[in-house]
């Protein structure tokens, strides 16, 4: 063995451990240098017993110090690796303090949903129960039991989407157009004293436009008691739209034709952007009113036919729809606009 073995190994392996740049370099540098089995200083000190003594002393001296020397080298060069990795991964992970949050987006509630929730809430508070029906609904329910026979011509004022599948001996089925036959369900299972308020989805078949669409929210009214009259059904509707809209409103009821209901009434109520007024005004086109909804006196013969004894009882109804009450109400100029979904719209209530 060369003298100079020690100081050439030194040379060499200070050289290569410079240059292990990862955990794994440095592991095999290690074994290649100071592994006690095949490290390269093991070998030298193996081969020790080929020198004279003197060189032996010499050599093995310098030998057991490069192996302190090596050892030390190495945890230095391992601190410096694990070092650097944390400032790396310091500098790419940086939190930038100085940037603006994130927006958390909020959900909301529709402008229609709120719209309904104040209704139900001023119904609720004036003691009317709230009930749901169905909106996939039997023909007998949506029309015949409500005094609006097969080919009977006001038919033609609920044009409807109809299911092609049936239930057997029951007459067909349709997405409801009204949520008046919930009177009919209710009357079925219940006897007066009755005060429901009965929300919920109906459908037409219509064409679209600024203020027709094919689905819309409903609240239909219902009350049967002893002595009931239009006084009851007017009060009741005052009372509700000065709930919501303000305590110096005022209703207007004008004849007209509901199938289940005698006498039926238009109810409108005064403009309460320009309380009445009219001349000017873009909420109620200038008219002073707004139309509101549809009401009457329970049809007797309907009654009768629920098993209530109509000259004991007597009852009044009413149905409005939310989607143009809310055009009014939000200042929107499109019902199509509540159900386009878009958040520029919707995320304004
Ligand atoms: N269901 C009717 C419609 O959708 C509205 C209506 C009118 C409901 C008169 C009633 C009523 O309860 O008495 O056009």
């Amino acid at each position: 063995m060369a003298l100079d073995a020690v100081p050439l190994l030194r040379n060499e392996a200070l050289t290569a451990l410079a240059a292990a740049g990862d955990d794994a370099a440095l592991r095999a540098w290690h074994t290649a240098y100071l592994g006690r089995k095949d490290g390269r200083l093991t070998g030298i000190l193996r081969t020790l017993g080929s020198l004279s003594i003197e060189d032996r002393k010499t050599v093995g001296a310098a030998a057991t110090a490069l192996t302190l020397e090596l050892e030390a080298a190495f945890e230095a060069r391992e601190q410096e690796l694990r070092r650097s990795a944390l400032a790396r991964s310091i500098e790419t992970g940086r939190v930038d303090v100085t940037l603006p949050a994130r927006p958390h987006l909020q959900g909301g509630l529709h402008p229609v949903t709120q719209l309904l929730r104040k209704i139900l809430d001023a119904c609720r508070s004036m003691g009317f129960s709230i009930v749901e029906g169905p909106e996939v609904e039997l023909d007998y329910y949506n029309f015949e039991a409500l005094r609006i026979p097969q080919d009977h011509p006001a038919r033609d004022m609920w044009d409807t989407f109809w299911i092609d599948e049936r239930v057997a001996g029951q007459t067909p089925l349709l997405l409801r157009t009204q949520t008046s036959p919930m009177q009919i369900r209710f009357m079925e299972e219940h006897k007066p004293p009755i005060r429901i308020a009965s929300p919920g989805r109906a459908y037409r078949f219509e064409a679209t436009d600024t203020t027709h669409e094919w689905m819309m929210t409903q609240v239909e009214i219902l009350a049967v008691d002893e002595g009931l009259n239009m006084g009851h059904l007017k009060g009741t509707l005052l009372d509700l739209f000065r709930r919501l809209f303000g305590p110096e409103r005022r209703i207007r009821l004008q004849a007209s034709y509901f199938p289940f209901v005698e006498p039926g009434a238009e109810v409108a109520m005064d403009c309460y952007v320009c309380n009445g007024v009219g001349t000017g005004c873009a909420s109620c086109h200038g008219t002073g009113w707004i139309e509101m909804l549809g009401a009457g006196m329970v049809h007797p013969e309907i009654l009768e036919n629920m098993g209530i004894d109509s000259r004991k009882y007597t009852g009044f109804a009413a149905g409005m729809g939310l989607e143009r009450l809310a055009m009014q109400y939000y200042g929107v100029p499109d019902i199509r606009w509540w159900y386009q979904n878009d958040l520029r719209l919707l995320s304004q209530f």
